[in-house]
């Protein structure tokens, strides 16, 4: 037997008892007649004590052990000395009577330490041995939890797990997709799923009424904290429901989460339009920790002579709170921020709100105390507020004053991560126009269907496309679409889907497939239209970002037991790799060299 207990277990109570335990050295420390060695396993750290009088063989052969040997020993209990209160295990010690080592190890190449010394690119290229670490485990054990309980959630509420195939069929929509070329049909090749999308409603056809996966997808697109190129969704599907259905039920998935992952209880969780969002935030993921709302400012400031206002297309500002005090320099900084390339402002106007109600600001010459006092008014700014304002282009203001309000909620702390705040946003638009590709896109999948008020859009739409007139400036019809978003972290989303062939034709047509194409990529599904399908909708959360939240962590790549690094590379196994000729061959890939 390798152990009678773990190294996370035994207390004073066990004082006496004779134990046998295994694991790796974290750390010795030689005292001459005394040599100490801290034990670690998966549930913990208990220190064993050589006593050199007593011991001396054992003693010698403990202080020759270098980190990460694993060994076996044998002994007894003893209350310490020198308790260590700090250490669930602190107030014992094991008295060494029997040592064996399991296995040497190598010097590792960081110290698997809360505050290790190994950077991003060792620790990942050494996986095997970050793993180790008690904060990574803990992760892995959180993600453990969340699994758990969404399983248990789900299965309450009569959702059966299905899985779906991870081999499929490419198609244009959507991300990039991950291919791999099937030997047996030369020149033709799978696709790794971006979501299981399609299955989910042909499972709903089906009759599987409620259907739920823990799913890997994989998606070919360029990587950030929150994206890895393969990922893991909880993916819901459910037939005879409403958009008000489904949000009841997932907003239930998340209370249970918060309530039993992290012992939260939730309130409702509220809802804004993503007109509203977009106005009021600049953004269709906006962090609600903190209001800091958007105000525009166009009917209060044209016309005074200042010509970047008087040109922009929008002026608008937010009011920090308590923010007057800033000086010069960090105002000047915050100018800097703003004109960064990823922000993208021109510059930056602001105004501070002094403790004795007067206003100061950096365009006092064409803005006297009573103008700014308007602006004040309007942005319901107090004594000791900082008034921040760009202007320019709508969308680009918009996008910039977003990064702006979350760098102030960020410098102010108003982002605490130990506070959530859940938000839907909704009736997002059907179609979104990409410049670079002349043509509309679906914004969530072709999939998901139009508000019922909206339908009659789709037709105008495809009239002005057939007459050659339909142009970017065309206001999209909305969705029955949504997203779950928390501390401004797109969770999850979905939409209600289209079940009605000639609506899915036509939703293709507009989407600039030819029928031939249409049926060639997505026949599958339409002909399954014919077929009795039900009223459906679901749902997708980011099982990783749901995890990183829930862990007060900003990258997801920490909750993911072997994770790709930016550029898409798993630097332990050395992936992605050339294969051999032979390989290539065989698949009748030719590679030019
Ligand atoms: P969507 O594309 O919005 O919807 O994806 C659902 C959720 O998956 C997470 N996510 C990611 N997480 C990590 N890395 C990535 N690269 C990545 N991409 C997406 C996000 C996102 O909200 N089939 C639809 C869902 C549906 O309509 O039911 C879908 O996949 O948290």
């Amino acid at each position: 037997m390798y152990r009678t207990n773990t190294c996370g277990e035994l207390r004073l109570l066990h004082a006496g008892n004779e134990v046998t335990l295994s694991g790796w050295i974290q750390r010795s420390r030689d005292l001459g007649g005394m040599t100490f060695i801290d034990l670690r396993d998966r549930y913990g750290i208990t220190q064993l004590a050589f006593n050199m009088d007593q011991e001396p063989a054992l003693c010698e052969q403990a202080r020759k052990l270098g980190r990460e040997f694993v060994l076996q020993v044998k002994g007894i209990v003893k209350e310490r000395e020198n308790k260590n209160l700090q250490l669930p295990t602190g107030e014992i010690e094991i008295e060494v009577k029997e040592l064996k080592v399991l296995n040497a190890s190598a010097t590792p190449p960081f110290t698997i330490e809360e505050n290790t010394d190994g950077g991003d690119e060792l620790r990942m290229k050494y996986r095997y041995l970050d793993l180790r670490r008690a904060s990574v485990r803990a992760n892995l054990q959180l993600r453990h939890q969340v699994a758990k309980q969404t399983r248990n959630y789900l299965d309450g509420q009569d959702f059966i797990e299905v899985e779906t195939p991870v081999l499929i069929k490419s198609t244009p929509e959507g991300a990039r997709d991950f291919v791999v070329p099937s030997r047996m049909n030369p020149g033709q090749f799978y696709a790794l799923p971006q979501s299981p999308q399609t299955f989910k409603q042909l499972l709903m056809v089906g009759g599987f009424d409620k259907y739920y996966q823990l799913v890997k997808c994989f998606r070919d697109e360029d990587l950030r904290a929150d994206r890895q190129p393969e990922f893991t969704q909880i993916d819901c599907e459910m037939s005879f429901v409403e958009q008000e259905d489904v949000l009841h039920m997932f907003e239930g998935l998340v209370r249970h989460l918060f309530e039993t992952v992290k012992g939260i209880q939730l309130a409702s969780v509220p809802r804004m339009t993503y007109a509203d969002a977009m106005k009021f935030y600049g953004s269709d993921k906006p962090d609600t920790r903190f209001e800091m709302r958007f105000v525009e400012l166009n009917h209060l400031v044209k016309d005074k002579g200042f010509k970047v206002f008087d040109d922009a297309e929008l002026v608008v500002g937010i009011c920090a709170k308590n923010a007057a005090h800033y000086t010069r320099k960090q105002l000047d900084e915050l100018t800097e921020f703003v004109k960064r390339p990823q922000v993208g402002a021109s510059g930056l106007v602001y105004a501070r709100v002094n403790e004795d109600g007067s206003i100061k600001s950096s365009v006092d010459k064409f803005y006297d105390e009573a103008a700014l006092k308007t602006w004040a008014e309007a942005m319901q700014a107090e004594a000791g507020d900082l008034l921040l304002v760009l202007a320019g282009e709508q969308h680009k203001t918009r996008k910039a004053l977003n990064e702006l309000r979350l760098e102030m909620g960020t410098q102010l702390g108003l982002r605490d991560k130990n506070t959530f705040s859940c938000l839907w946003v909704m009736d997002f638009p059907l179609l979104e126009y990409l410049e670079e590709e002349g043509r509309f896109f679906a914004m969530h999948h072709p999939f998901t269907s139009p508000k019922p008020n909206d339908l009659a859009q789709i037709d105008e739409m495809l009239a002005l496309q057939a007459a050659g007139k339909l142009s970017a400036a065309y206001e999209s019809p909305r969705a029955n679409a949504y997203d779950m978003v928390i501390n401004g972290v797109e969770v999850g989303g979905g939409s209600v889907r289209i079940f009605n062939k000639e609506l899915q034709q036509k939703m293709f047509a507009l989407l600039g497939f030819s029928p031939e194409e249409a049926q060639a990529q997505f026949g599958f599904l339409m002909n399954a239209f014919e077929y009795g399908a039900p009223p459906h909708a679901g749902i997708a959360f980011g099982f990783d970002r749901l995890c990183s939240l829930f862990g007060g962590a900003d990258s997801i790549r920490d909750f993911i037991a072997f994770p790709k690094n930016n550029s898409g590379r798993d630097l332990m196994i050395d992936a992605p790799s050339e294969i051999a000729e032979k390989q290539l061959t065989e698949l009748s890939i030719a590679v030019k060299k």
